[in-house]
């Protein structure tokens, strides 16, 4: 019989996070082919063909190269099981990426040796480090020609600020690539594209010191790797667990993930060092992931999995107890017992019914708009996990209908699209105005096009003046109320019907804060 503190302790939930192209889907594929989870590379590719099939508005998603959803995929490697939390790729859809990025417990850093560092990667780290999640780096693309190792290190020491510590080492690169040094065991594994998908399908020396080494990667190829390391070993920081767990160190890997190259050490590493589920802050006390009793949080929504049905998926990820199929849970936010019934799990090959699920795990739960993001469940307990934040949107349209008899339609399509959490949604309090308020330009093409897909509202969105928007706090209801009647025009409600600044200027924002210094104006809200 299965216990909650070995069925935890055996959990490794992750993301990775990386720029556009880095290679994050390719390395995807590849570890869920070491976990058996997929039989051929490609499948993941496959899979998302296979679901724009099924849903018409991700037509849109492939037309414009980008993922919109996330997903979630589960597999068993070295008796561990491991949970890769997909997050989406494109610049837009920041906010969706934060929110799953509070529910793992660790993140894989994928950099490509020829481009460094980049833009995205830098804001996904500025993420992690808010919860000091404990992050890998896998350099990829090592067949190709790309900067020097020693440079791409210094490069994320200094513009990320994290330690490194190489676990493995190149051979060469590009034309030249022979092989992986793994710098704690002294292993070499050979390079060699085609192979490398089991251990058994690998070249592996036990050391440079084999003499068999020197035959297949030459004389002068060995010298040259023998100062190198000497000088690596010499001018970078030892693996070190602790800091590591803290968040201040990284180990790094080397790799080509498209020749399966670099990513099995990477794999073994991971599930070794990378901390299973952690303990976690509600607004009560620390939930301990062993606590024989569920609790979880809500991270993720997506409305019209499947268009024949028009309900909604909620992701929970599980951080404490067991969740059993058909099990009673409390819905805290709602102060209702709700029956889990046709919970889904996700393992990689398909979406399944889940009989059980474990801390660490993520459930997918059924449900017509009743759960939001940040709500949690508990079997009876009064907490709310915490840290699960809405941002402030940056870009604000307002909802243009072009038949009018459409408004009911038209204002649940957008409720419900907010629920997602990718764009909110505000009513102004003295106007009938609907405002879409989102982080990227590219999520009003989104919507309008599900409005139309899945709604059938013919709806555009066109300016409107709101440069940005503060949830309003105030201890005093006096107070509060007088703020409520003397900045009647620039408030609205979100979509959960909480008061909300909707500055038609940065001056005018700060005026205000300064003229009323009682009342809080909140850049982000936590899910109530
Ligand atoms: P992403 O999810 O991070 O956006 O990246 P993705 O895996 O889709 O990879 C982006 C491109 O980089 C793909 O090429 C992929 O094949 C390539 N790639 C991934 N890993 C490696 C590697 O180790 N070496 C080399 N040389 N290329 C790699 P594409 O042309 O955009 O797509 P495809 O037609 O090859 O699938």
């Amino acid at each position: 019989m299965p216990d909650v503190s070995t069925e935890a302790a055996r959990r490794r939930t992750f993301a990775i996070i990386s720029h556009p192209d880095a290679g994050k889907t390719t390395l995807t594929e590849k570890l869920l082919l070491f976990g058996g989870a997929i039989q051929m590379a490609g499948s993941v590719k496959g899979r998302k063909a296979a679901r724009h099939a099924t849903s018409d508005w991700m037509a849109l998603e492939k037309e414009r190269g980008i993922s919109v959803t996330s997903s979630v995929m589960q597999f068993p490697y070295e008796g561990r099981v491991v949970n890769l939390l997909d997050t989406p790729g494109h610049a837009d859809f920041g906010e969706d990426t934060y929110r799953v990025l509070t529910a793992v417990d660790s993140a894989l850093m994928v950099i490509d040796v020829a481009k460094g560092v980049e833009e995205r990667t830098i804001k996904l780290m500025e993420v992690c480090r808010l919860r000091d999640t404990p992050i890998m780096t896998f350099i990829n693309k090592l067949d190709r020609e790309g900067r020097e190792p020693i440079e791409l290190l210094d490069e994320v020491e200094s513009v990320l600020g994290i330690q490194c510590a190489p676990v493995t080492w190149p051979i060469g690169m590009g034309q030249r690539l022979k092989g992986v040094v793994h710098l704690l065991t002294g292993e070499v594994h050979l390079y060699e594209p085609g192979r490398n998908f089991t251990r058994q399908d690998s070249t592996i020396f036990a050391s440079i010191e084999d003499p068999a080494l020197e035959a297949r990667i030459g004389a002068q190829m060995l010298t040259e790797l023998r100062d190198e390391l000497a000088l690596v070993q010499g001018a970078s920081h030892p693996f070190d667990a602790g800091a590591y767990l803290a968040g201040r160190q990284t180990p790094v890997f080397f790799g080509s993930a498209v020749n399966n190259f670099g990513v099995q050490p990477l794999l073994d590493f991971f599930v070794g060092h990378a901390p299973p589920p952690q303990p976690r802050a509600t607004t009560t006390r620390m939930v301990r992931p062993a606590e024989e009793r569920l609790t979880g949080f809500v991270f993720k929504i997506q409305a019209n999995m499947d268009p024949q049905h028009r309900d909604r998926v909620a992701f929970m990820r599980v951080c404490s107890g067991r969740f059993v199929a058909g099990m009673k849970a409390f819905h805290v936010r709602a102060g209702k017992e709700v029956k889990l019934a046709n919970a889904l799990t996700f393992m990689a090959s398909d979406r399944e019914i889940a009989a059980e699920a474990w801390p660490g795990d993520v459930i997918g739960i059924h449900n017509h708009g009743t759960i939001s993001i940040g709500d949690t469940f508990t079997e009876g307990e009064t907490l709310a996990f915490t840290g699960i934040p809405n941002f402030a949107p940056e870009l604000f349209r307002r909802a243009r209908l072009r038949d009018p008899l459409k408004l009911k339609q038209l204002q649940k399509g957008l409720a419900q699209l907010s629920e997602e959490g990718a764009t909110q949604f505000f009513r102004p309090l003295m106007s009938n105005d609907l405002i879409l308020g989102a982080v990227g330009v590219l999520q009003f093409d989104v919507a309008a096009y599900r409005l139309k897909d899945e709604y059938g509202v013919d709806a555009g969105f066109e300016p409107v003046g709101v440069v940005t928007t503060r949830w309003v706090r105030c201890g005093d209801p006096r107070k509060l109320e007088e703020f409520r009647e003397k900045n009647a025009q620039h408030l609205g409600l979100d979509a959960a019907g909480q008061l909300v600044y909707l500055a038609p200027t940065r001056v005018n924002l700060q005026l205000t804060a300064e003229r009323w210094p009682d009342v809080e104006l909140l850049a982000t809200r936590e899910h109530a």
